[in-house]
């Protein structure tokens, strides 16, 4: 851990020594953090990989206690009714179990909310990606019309007004004053700490816990393409949802609806190319078996229904990924066709990537609640 934040920090070193002639270059922590502020320990498995911490932003630990309270904070709501947490709950891994999420009035957005874990090592946020860091994402949520409908201003002056943040604004920022862009570096330095890498996939990685035999199946299946001339099986699910984040950098089209079909655009709704039509961000799978309903529209209510749907039910349409097209276990077939037990075993695989520990850590609990 402490190699890729030093790394991290080697890389902005150069940065800063190329942009010397151009800018004034600081040491990336002299503005955020006052010397009795101790860093954020992030513990995360080595294999989940290096990330990036924004250098103006660095986690730590008076910034972390602001972005949890401000996460659960129902004041950043128009009518002080609703808070990030009311969405992305803590024990379904931080997302609705309602298809489509209620805003302040009860109103509902057009898609479900998305599970919350390992955002750091993610780039693009939103289904359709429209948000390029969680800084810029956190205030979107605030001034959207079907979530929080509130200004930025109201949301400062509320907090202005509140005896409890001021004080925490001072410990985190070493001012007392109050932005919205300080409200959003809380909040991403809040985020970062959701780190789930505790799960029974988790454990299996590190040789504490023994998969049975469906389990292990459902796991050669999912991270294999299958080639129906060798007789090798697979669920293809890893082209997509790859390595052990089971997460990539991608929006894909994964089938659920034919061209006439579609209600959501996806990607093609922000990139604005026809060929990004019905394309969406590849969700990592951590923790799916508690983050129901699926899809951006929450419109499988099980993973059964979401077997059957790569392996029997996929839409033909202009921009369905090659990936899915190509994946097939029968020679010359059309469609996955993995078997009634086979998508039984890649089901108990995406039950491993349970981790119980991140769903009840108190420290991402809400704090209003004692
Ligand atoms: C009314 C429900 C609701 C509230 C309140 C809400 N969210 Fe969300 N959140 C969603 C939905 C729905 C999406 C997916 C929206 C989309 O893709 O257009 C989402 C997506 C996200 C994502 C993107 C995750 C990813 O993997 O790309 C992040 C991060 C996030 N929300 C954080 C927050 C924060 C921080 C707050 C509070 C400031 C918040 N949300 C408040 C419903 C909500
Ligand atoms: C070509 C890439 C691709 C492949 C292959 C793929 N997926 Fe997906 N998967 C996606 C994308 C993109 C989404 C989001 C789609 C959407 O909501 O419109 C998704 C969504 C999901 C979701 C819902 C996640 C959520 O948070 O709602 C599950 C569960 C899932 N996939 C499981 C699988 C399984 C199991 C396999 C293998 C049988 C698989 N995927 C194969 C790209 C892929």
């Amino acid at each position: 851990m402490y190699q890729q934040v030093l790394r991290s920090y080697t890389i902005s070193l150069f940065l800063c020594l190329g942009a010397v002639a151009l800018f004034s270059c600081k040491p990336r922590n002299q503005e955020a953090v006052t010397p009795d502020q101790g860093a954020y320990t992030l513990n995360a498995p080595k294999y989940f990989g290096s990330y990036t911490i924004p250098s103006d932003n660095p986690v730590t630990k008076a910034g972390v206690k602001l972005g949890r309270n401000l996460f659960y904070e129902k004041k950043l709501s128009l009518d002080n009714s609703i808070s990030c947490g009311s969405c992305h709950v803590q024990k379904n891994a931080f997302s609705d179990p309602n298809r489509l999420s209620a805003g302040v009035n009860g109103l509902l957005g057009k898609r479900n909310a998305m599970a919350l874990s390992n955002l750091m090592w993610q780039k693009d946020f939103f289904w359709d990606g429209r948000a390029k860091s969680l800084e810029e994402q956190a205030l979107m949520p605030i001034k959207d019309a079907h979530e929080m409908q509130e200004t930025l201003e109201n949301v400062v002056l509320k907090l202005k007004n509140d005896p409890l943040y001021p004080p925490l604004f001072q410990q985190a920022f070493g001012v007392e004053e109050i932005t919205s862009d300080k409200i959003a570096k809380a909040i991403a330095q809040f985020e970062r700490t959701l780190i789930s890498g505790n799960s029974v996939y988790d454990r299996y990685l590190t040789k504490k816990y023994i998969a049975n035999a469906n389990e292990i199946n459902g796991m050669n299946l999912f991270f294999t393409h299958p080639d129906a001339s060798t007789g090798l099986r697979g669920a293809n699910c890893g082209d997509c949802h790859s390595g052990n984040l089971t997460y990539s950098f991608d929006f894909k089209n994964n089938g659920l609806d034919t061209d006439s079909g579609m209600l959501d655009f996806g990607l093609q709704g922000f990139s604005l190319k026809s060929s990004d039509r019905g394309k969406f961000k590849i969700p990592s799978l951590r923790n799916i078996a508690l983050t129901a309903p699926y899809m951006h529209d929450g419109r499988f209510a099980t993973l059964e229904e979401v077997l059957d749907h790569y392996n029997e039910h996929i839409a033909q349409s202009t921009t369905l990924d090659p990936l899915i097209i190509n994946a097939t276990n029968e020679f010359g077939g059309t469609a996955l066709k993995l078997t009634t037990q086979e998508k039984k075993d890649v089901i108990a695989f995406l039950k491993m990537l349970t981790d119980t520990s991140f769903v009840t850590n108190p420290e991402f609990s809400d704090p209003f609640v004692k």
